[in-house]
């Protein structure tokens, strides 16, 4: 089974052609949060209504495709997977990153959480695509953008084969520097003073089409009337900032304080 969760579409794109290459099935990580789950400021996990659905085959592998988020992988990806850890022990786990640039010291990360939940830790493949956070980093033009999905594409042509051989998966060392610095020492100050809702916007050029509200994965945007009398998006503070609202906004409206300004938006 083939697990994703993605804000702008690189993750569900690798996570398709694994599916495909492999025979396996797909499951949205995103439909199922934002069916059945509640978070905590987009990190930690309140609730789930039910628990993940799991293929009956305790010896099929499960594979987990996600994007990086402070050079780990997504914490409510961490808090939702050890939630689950009676249903995961003794399971094998594959994982599949995506990043715009680096995934630090990602992999220690995801060994702990098997380590926790008792499951038998299957690797990492580590896969560049284009950079999704359009409020904090520039995003690729379009030429670059293809062709960084089209190497992403044959990394995953590449994982899928070993996952299909049942094979270890190996990050790329060459894009996990600095671990100690980034995954350990930056990520939870980037979660503590970066991962906040309150800067989101939508200006005059939003319709009230509600794209972002359908698209949010943890439910955390609502329509409300402003002093004007126009319906717009309010963001709560359970946002992870997956980015899908910017990046997926028709009119392009969306802004993240100043700092998306003038900012190519992006999704797959
Ligand atoms: C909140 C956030 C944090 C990110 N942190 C990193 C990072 O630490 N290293 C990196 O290379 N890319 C980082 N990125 C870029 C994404 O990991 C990358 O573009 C990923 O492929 C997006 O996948 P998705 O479209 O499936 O959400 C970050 C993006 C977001 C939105």
């Amino acid at each position: 089974m083939i697990y994703y969760f993605s804000g702008s579409g690189n993750s569900r794109h690798v996570a398709k052609l694994l599916a495909r290459e492999s025979g396996q099935e797909l499951f949205s990580l995103n439909k199922f949060f934002k069916d059945k789950c509640r978070f905590r400021k987009g990190r930690d996990l309140i609730e789930c209504s039910e628990p993940l659905p799991l293929p009956d085959d305790k010896n099929q592998v499960l594979v987990f495709v996600h994007p990086t988020y402070g050079w780990r992988q997504p914490r409510l990806l961490t808090s939702f997977l050890a939630a689950n850890a009676r249903q995961l022990k003794h399971r094998k786990l594959y994982f599949v990153a995506t990043a715009g640039s680096g995934f630090g010291g990602s992999e220690k990360y995801l060994l702990r959480l098997c380590r926790d939940v008792g499951a038998e830790y299957m690797g990492l493949a580590t896969i560049l695509m284009p950079e999704n956070y359009t409020a904090m980093f520039a995003i690729p033009d379009e030429p670059e953008a293809d062709r960084l999905i089209q190497a992403g594409e044959a990394r995953a042509q590449e994982a899928a084969a070993a996952i299909r051989a049942g094979s270890k998966l190996l990050p790329d060392p060459g894009l996990c520097k600095r671990p100690f610095l980034l995954s350990t020492v930056v990520n939870p100050l980037f979660y503590k003073f970066i991962v906040k809702s309150r800067a989101f916007y939508a200006d005059d050029r939003c319709d009230s089409c509600r794209v972002c509200q359908l698209i949010c994965p943890l439910n955390c945007i609502s329509m409300e009337t402003d002093e004007n009398g126009d319906l717009r998006p309010h963001w709560s503070d359970n946002c992870t900032h997956c980015m899908a609202c910017i990046n997926h906004c028709p009119r392009q409206a969306i802004e993240y304080g100043r700092a998306s300004h003038n900012k190519r938006r992006y999704f797959i």
